[in-house]
């Protein structure tokens, strides 16, 4: 497969790849119009993958369970909004919006964050969320599939997705995983930032719901906690579509599988998996996070 001959569409920002609706004009606009509101604003920053969905369910219901009627109606990627993205990027509704407000964003460093949105004001709350990059593999190798927009995906098998793309710091969207963790985890204590595990909220989500919660201060009673986990779990989402309003197709396009180590099931070349492990493991090591089981 050569991958030059069947490109997935992108752009580029300081020479990592983007999807190409992250055009130029759209970060200009973004710079000139994005108002930030620094005391009460939340960031959901992750690397594709890594459970950006999940986190902009668990920080909506928790945050936003007064909503107005009109607000409530929104799909999940409406009232917590992409900013990394110019297709429809409300401008003018969240002006309007009551306090606090969520984005989710990929951005591959702070710096850029900083530049676009925060500009040198770094008390906006940041969740990043982080997962094993051999599951953010398989998970991206399944997304990218079903949206039908590379001859090279739809082709390839995993072991060659995984090399070819994945592994290629010229094509794969955000720039390579260990560089998207280490760029912004190097800043953790520059930024009001909480960083939370994947592996970890399916080890035990109310556990982590309530680090959430502490750390956007909302001060919530054990049985709400218990109530969002639930309300945001899996299951919960898959069956009843909740927040993601299964018309729009959100449900099918994100949720797969769900779990923790699917990657047994894909990686064909154990030694590439055991190098990714260590990548990880290494980075798990630097920023003192408790190593999974690897
Ligand atoms: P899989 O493809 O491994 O199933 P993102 O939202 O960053 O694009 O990440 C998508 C991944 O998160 C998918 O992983 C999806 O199934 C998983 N996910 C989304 N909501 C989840 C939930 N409530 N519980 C567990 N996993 C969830």
């Amino acid at each position: 497969y050569d991958f030059s001959e069947n490109p997935i569409p992108h752009g580029t920002l300081n020479g990592v790849a983007v999807p190409f609706f992250a055009t130029p004009e759209f970060r200009q606009e973004l710079t000139e119009k994005f108002k930030l509101r620094p005391e009460s604003d939340v960031f959901i920053v992750t690397y594709p993958k890594s459970g950006t969905t999940w986190m902009q369910n668990i920080v909506r219901t928790m945050l936003m369970s007064d909503d107005t009627p009109e607000n409530a109606q929104l799909k999940l990627d409406d009232r917590v909004p992409y900013t990394d993205m110019s297709l429809n990027f409300p401008f003018d509704k969240i002006e309007g919006w009551p306090n606090p407000r969520a984005f989710k964003s990929h951005h591959a460093t702070p710096s850029e964050m900083d530049k676009l949105i925060f500009k040198g004001d770094r008390s906006a709350k940041i969740i990043y969320v982080m997962r094993d990059p051999r599951d953010v593999s398989v998970s991206l190798y399944h997304h990218l599939k079903k949206t039908g927009l590379s001859k090279f995906v739809e082709e390839a098998t995993f072991d060659e997705f995984h090399k070819q793309y994945m592994r290629n710091s010229d094509v794969v969207y955000y720039g390579l995983w260990e560089k998207h963790v280490d760029s912004w985890l190097s800043k953790r204590t520059e930024f009001n930032m909480l960083v939370i595990r994947y592996e970890d909220m399916i080890e035990n989500s109310s556990r982590e719901i309530e680090k959430v919660a502490k750390f956007l201060g909302a001060h919530l009673p054990s049985s709400r906690i218990e109530e969002i986990a639930e309300l945001t779990s899996f299951s919960t989402v898959m069956h009843k579509g909740g927040l993601l309003k299964d018309e729009s197709g959100v449900t099918n396009s994100i949720l797969r599988k769900g779990v923790a180590g699917d990657w047994k099931n894909h990686f064909q070349d154990k030694e590439e998996a055991a190098k990714m492990a260590k990548i990880a493991e290494e980075l798990y090591i630097k920023y003192n996070l408790i190593t999974p089981n690897l």
